[in-house]
């Protein structure tokens, strides 16, 4: 696997393989890989002739008091993983290849990207759109394959896709969990035992709202009374939104229906842990 650190260097690459007739797929991810992102690139590998991810912390993304400085970093596993899976090259730039001196231009996509998570985090996702937009700028046309654990980034760089007209078709990729329902995230790591004990409150709170989903509920503060009651049951939890929403827009629904999006965000201790399910 070629490991590439300038933008410069990346679109070239990626030019290659495209004048070679070849469909780039591209995995974007902040590292710490574990078998929820390498479901992304065998899903990219299956679909497009040539894989390309990225590793890279992006600062811009987290909040003044996030885990900047603690977010685990695993670079020589992650390189070892990607080479496994046959990813043809990662883009891994520093921090001033991204944002040199001088950059002063930021991505926001205005409404929803002040929801769910923008909410809580404000900021985020203007973090988030600003360094995808730059990482779709130095890989060019491409499918780009994003988790919908993180359902509401999605909604965003969809949002932001369509508006900006990029050549990028966004494939949104089914959420890993481990065995006991737990979903996969980097942030894991942070858990004590203890704490992931606790943290399975949020699959059973969502799996008590999909299950009354099932029975024919369709009152989205009915469905949010049930999971609040189980999150609430669980000490040692502290929600910070518990939402049903358009999977689109991210705006509130009052009745449930196919593409409604049913998310919760809580943390446990410091850890701060997300969920979903679509309907
Ligand atoms: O989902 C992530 O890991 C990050 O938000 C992303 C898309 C790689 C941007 O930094």
């Amino acid at each position: 696997m070629r490991i590439v650190t300038t933008v410069a260097e990346m679109q070239r690459v990626c030019a290659e393989f495209r004048a070679a007739g070849q469909v780039v797929g591209f995995v974007p991810t902040m590292g710490a890989l574990h078998e929820g992102h390498l479901s992304l690139v065998r899903r990219a590998k299956a679909e497009c002739g040539v894989v390309v991810a990225s590793i890279f912390v992006n600062p811009l993304q987290f909040g003044p008091k996030e885990d900047l400085a603690k977010y685990p970093r695993t670079f020589e596993q992650d390189v070892e993983r990607l080479t496994a899976e046959g990813v043809e090259a990662l883009f891994a730039p520093e921090v001033a290849e991204m944002y040199p001196a001088g950059a002063e231009t930021t991505v926001t996509v205005a409404g929803i990207g002040d929801r769910l998570d923008g909410a809580s985090r404000p900021g985020h996702f203007t973090g988030v759109a600003t360094v995808v937009t730059k990482l779709f700028h130095a890989v060019g046309r491409c499918r780009a394959f994003f988790g919908m654990k993180d359902a509401a980034q999605v909604a965003v760089l969809r949002r932001m896709v369509a508006d900006l007209n990029f050549e990028v078709e966004i494939v949104g990729c089914p959420i890993v969990r481990d065995a006991d329902g737990l979903a996969l995230s980097s942030r894991n790591a942070y858990l004590s035992a203890e704490e992931r004990q606790r943290a399975l409150v949020l699959h059973r709170a969502l799996g008590e709202m999909q299950g009354r989903i099932a029975g024919g509920e369709v009152s989205s503060a009915a469905l949010m009374d049930a999971g609040m009651g189980v999150l609430k049951a669980q000490d040692g939890v502290v929600v910070d939104f518990l939402a049903v929403v358009d999977s689109g827009t991210l705006l509130p629904v009052e009745q449930v229906g196919p593409g409604t999006l049913v998310a919760v965000a809580a943390f446990v201790g410091k850890t701060r842990l997300i969920d979903n399910f679509v309907v």
